[in-house]
C-alpha cells in the first residue's frame, strides 16, 4: 500500500493529501498545546472528540447556508475537506470579555461586550500570531477588501449559529476563532470556513455555574480536559444524552 503523502502537520491536527484532487484529510491528534506551545501535553480522546464536534458545528453551519471545507467523516480521527488557500489571519469573535482582551483592557472576564467584537490575528507561530488592524491586513496584501467584507460577514453568521446551539444546551459562547479559506471556481473565487470548529478555537462557559468547557481547562489547570469536551458533545447529542463524562469516548456514529 502507497504510503499518503503529508502536507503539513500542525499542532493540533496533520494534513494529508486527499483520495481525490481538491480534497485534503484532516487527522485530529491527541495533543493539546497552549501559550504558543509552551505547555504540551497528550489528552486521550481529544482528537476523536473534535473531529466529530467540527463535523456537528461545519454541517450545521452548511445546512444554513455558510460555505465551510467540510464534506464527510472518514473515520473517529479523520474528516475528507475541501483543499483551499488558507487565509493567514485568526479570526476571532467575542461576545462576553474574557482571555487576551481581558488582559489587554483590564475588561472582568465574563463582562458582556456591547456588541459582538471581531479581530484579525496574523497567522504567524513564530510571532505568536499577533493582533493586526484592517490597515495592516490591506497593506500587506494577506486579503482584499472583498475578502474582508465576506469574512466579517463569515465570523457573524458563524457566531450567530454557534451562540444559538450552545445556547439551546445551556452553554454561553463567551468567543472563539476561525480561519478561513479561499476556493476557485472557474472564473470565480469564494471563501469558505476551513480548519476545525471545536472547543480548542472557542470559550464555552456552563450558563448556570459559568464551569469552562473550552481549552481552558488545560491552560488554566481546571481539570480534565476530555471529560469537558465530552459533556459538551453528550449536551450537543454527539454523545448518547445519558453518557457520563468519560475520558475515551464511545460516539454515536
Ligand atoms: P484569546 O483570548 O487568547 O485571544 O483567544 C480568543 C479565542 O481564540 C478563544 O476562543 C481561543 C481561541 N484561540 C485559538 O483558537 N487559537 C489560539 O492560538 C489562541 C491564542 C486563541
Ligand atoms: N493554539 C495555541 C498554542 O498552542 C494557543 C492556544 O490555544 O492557547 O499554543
Amino acid at each position: 500500500m502507497a504510503r499518503r503523502k503529508k502536507i503539513y502537520e500542525g499542532k493540533a491536527k496533520i494534513l494529508y493529501e486527499g483520495p481525490e484532487p481538491g480534497t485534503i484529510v484532516q487527522y485530529f491528534k491527541d495533543d493539546a498545546t497552549a501559550f504558543n506551545a509552551q505547555k504540551k501535553d497528550v489528552i486521550e480522546g481529544k482528537g476523536v472528540l473534535n473531529n466529530r464536534l467540527s463535523e456537528y458545528f461545519m454541517t450545521g453551519l452548511a445546512q444554513i447556508g455558510v460555505p465551510t471545507h467540510f464534506i464527510k467523516r472518514i473515520n473517529m480521527r479523520e474528516q475528507l475537506c475541501r483543499s483551499c488557500e488558507i487565509i493567514p489571519l485568526e479570526i476571532i469573535v467575542r461576545n462576553y470579555a474574557a482571555g487576551s482582551m481581558s488582559t489587554r483592557l483590564g475588561i472582568e472576564e465574563g463582562t458582556q461586550l456591547p456588541r459582538p467584537i471581531v479581530e484579525y490575528c496574523y497567522k504567524d507561530d513564530a510571532l505568536g500570531d499577533p493582533l493586526v488592524t484592517e490597515e495592516y491586513i490591506a497593506a500587506f496584501g494577506w486579503a482584499s477588501q472583498q475578502d474582508m467584507d465576506d469574512i466579517l460577514s463569515l465570523a457573524l453568521r458563524v457566531n450567530d449559529f454557534l451562540s444559538g446551539v450552545m445556547f439551546a444546551v445551556g452553554i454561553k459562547l463567551v468567543d472563539f476563532k476561525i480561519e478561513v479559506g479561499r476556493v476557485y471556481e472557474g472564473d470565480f473565487q469564494r471563501l469558505i470556513v476551513a480548519d476545525e470548529i471545536s472547543p480548542d478555537s472557542c470559550r464555552l462557559w456552563d450558563m448556570e455555574t459559568g464551569q469552562k468547557l473550552d481549552k481552558d481547562v488545560f491552560r488554566r489547570d481546571l481539570g480534565n480536559l476530555a471529560d469537558a469536551y465530552t459533556e459538551v458533545a453528550r449536551r450537543l447529542g454527539v454523545l448518547p444524552k445519558n453518557a457520563s463524562p468519560i475520558t475515551k469516548p464511545t460516539l454515536i456514529n
